[in-house]
């Protein structure tokens, strides 16, 4: 191993290209050449008709990721953000309305609620887990309350049980968006059988993909007639399905098509093993970067399981003796990125929290009025001050390291070169240290 940093001009630990996360394979050529032999592409209709539930291909994914995840229905949309859409109009939220949401999630998970004309409210979260703490939950409730949006963050599942026992005591629906948790376990529970609403993401990103895709899974008729409704022109089914609850009925075209239903159908034959390859790499990371003094690998919640969409460690300046940005960019330069992307392999923070994004500062969404924020049927006053959920805050601006070395096919041989980058660049951390003593 080179002495001199990278950065610093050294030679770099690897030079050679992660593998890329490609797990589409032949199975799923396949699977797509008998939709095209086929003809048909999508077979929704929007009315009331056998093919208002979609294609053959599209009925039997849902069958299939219902009956895996152990859930009553489940269906399937065009993305993460349609399922959270139509979830957050199948649980009745409208203009007037706030929903609770943690900042710390990509932007959709609040933008949907937006979608309905009512007012994300953001709770803090868990400084160890990242996930909305019920507690903050419990502090932003109102009387204007109506659902809660919650999020797995990373693919850690959050605290469901307190969540849902103070949802049921102020009678607010529950979504959960696990569109980075395919798989994940909560106390013995599968993510997708204890929300009202679980989404999860089918976007090429993730663990398994089909392009882009989403699907709900829920327990409860109601909600999956609504989103059958919201999902395939509702407004024009109600009628002849005798319908007579009329409140976000009506709908879009958010529908799935054959081929990404037949692709997904493949992917989840393989998520098992591709979840099991992500986690050996991920825990072999914890065991060795982790135990380097001033970088905490991710928690996980006793009887939970995580499947690492992203894999966090928490990163401190103080112990560590150089800044967060500059330990980052040292490790970065050791290693290259994967064959599939022109970004680095690992970064410092996620994203900026919610709150702070020019659509929640200047209070401009729908319109040029404000609406929802300043709507005459909102009746409450939003917050999105800076240090309105410190958390977080702290967590992003100073603390969180986001890895993804992780993703198979990756192999503990790669894991290998990840920990000897980490550990060449914490051995010379002093020569980071910027001339003005840059470690805050
Ligand atoms: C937590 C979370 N929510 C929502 C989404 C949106 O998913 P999609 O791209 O499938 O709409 C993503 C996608 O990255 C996500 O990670």
């Amino acid at each position: 191993m080179s002495a001199t940093l990278a950065l610093l001009g050294g030679t770099p630990v690897r030079t050679r290209p992660f593998p890329a996360h490609n797990p589409i394979g032949e199975e799923e050529k396949k699977a797509v050449l008998e939709v095209l032999d086929s003809g048909i592409l999508s077979r929704f209709l929007g009315a009331w008709h056998r093919d208002f539930y979609g294609g053959d291909r599209v009925q039997a994914f849902e069958r299939t990721w219902a009956g895996l995840v152990g859930a009553k229905h489940a269906v399937s949309f065009n993305s993460n953000t349609s399922g959270l859409f139509a979830a957050v109009g199948a649980a009745g939220v409208g203009p007037g309305d706030e929903v609770l949401v943690p900042p710390y999630t990509m932007s959709a998970s609040a933008t949907v609620v937006i979608g309905y004309h009512a007012v994300p409210v953001f709770a803090d979260i868990e400084p160890d887990i990242f996930c909305v703490d019920p507690r903050s939950l419990r502090e932003r409730i109102t009387p204007r309350t109506k659902a809660l949006v919650v999020v797995d963050l990373f693919g850690h599942p959050a605290d469901l049980d307190p969540i849902m026992a103070l949802a049921r005591e102020h009678g607010l629906v529950v979504i959960e968006d696990a569109a980075q948790a395919p798989g994940a376990v909560y106390h013995g529970r599968r993510v997708g059988t204890i929300s009202d609403m679980t989404v999860f993401s089918l976007n090429y990103h993730k663990h398994i993909h089909t392009g882009e895709g989403g699907i709900v899974t829920t327990g409860n008729d109601r909600y999956a007639e609504r989103l059958q409704l919201i999902r395939n022109h509702g407004e024009a089914v109600v009628a002849d399905r005798g319908i007579t609850d009329l409140v976000n009925a009506f709908g879009f075209n958010l529908r799935m098509t054959e081929i990404p239903a037949a692709i997904g159908i493949t992917q989840l034959s393989k998520l098992p093993h591709l979840l099991e390859r992500r986690v050996k790499n991920a825990e072999y990371l914890s065991k060795h970067v982790g135990v380097l003094p001033g970088i905490a690998p991710p928690t996980v919640r006793p009887g939970c399981t995580h499947v690492y969409y992203v894999q966090p460690f928490l990163f401190d300046a103080a112990v560590v003796g150089v800044s967060r940005e500059r330990f980052v960019e040292a490790v970065c330069a050791e290693l290259p990125t994967a064959e599939d992307r022109d970004w680095p392999m690992m970064s410092s923070g996620y994203v900026t929290p919610l709150y702070l994004q020019p659509m929640y500062q200047q209070q401009i969404a729908i319109g040029a009025s404000g609406c929802p924020f300043r709507c005459p049927h909102y009746q409450g006053t939003v917050d999105y001050r800076k240090g309105r959920c410190p958390v977080t805050e702290q967590i992003e601006e100073r603390r969180l390291i986001a890895t993804e070395f992780m993703r198979p096919p990756a192999t503990t041989d790669d894991m290998r070169d990840v920990v000897r980058a980490f550990e060449k660049v914490y051995e010379h951390r002093r020569e980071l240290v910027e001339p003005r003593g840059g470690a805050s």
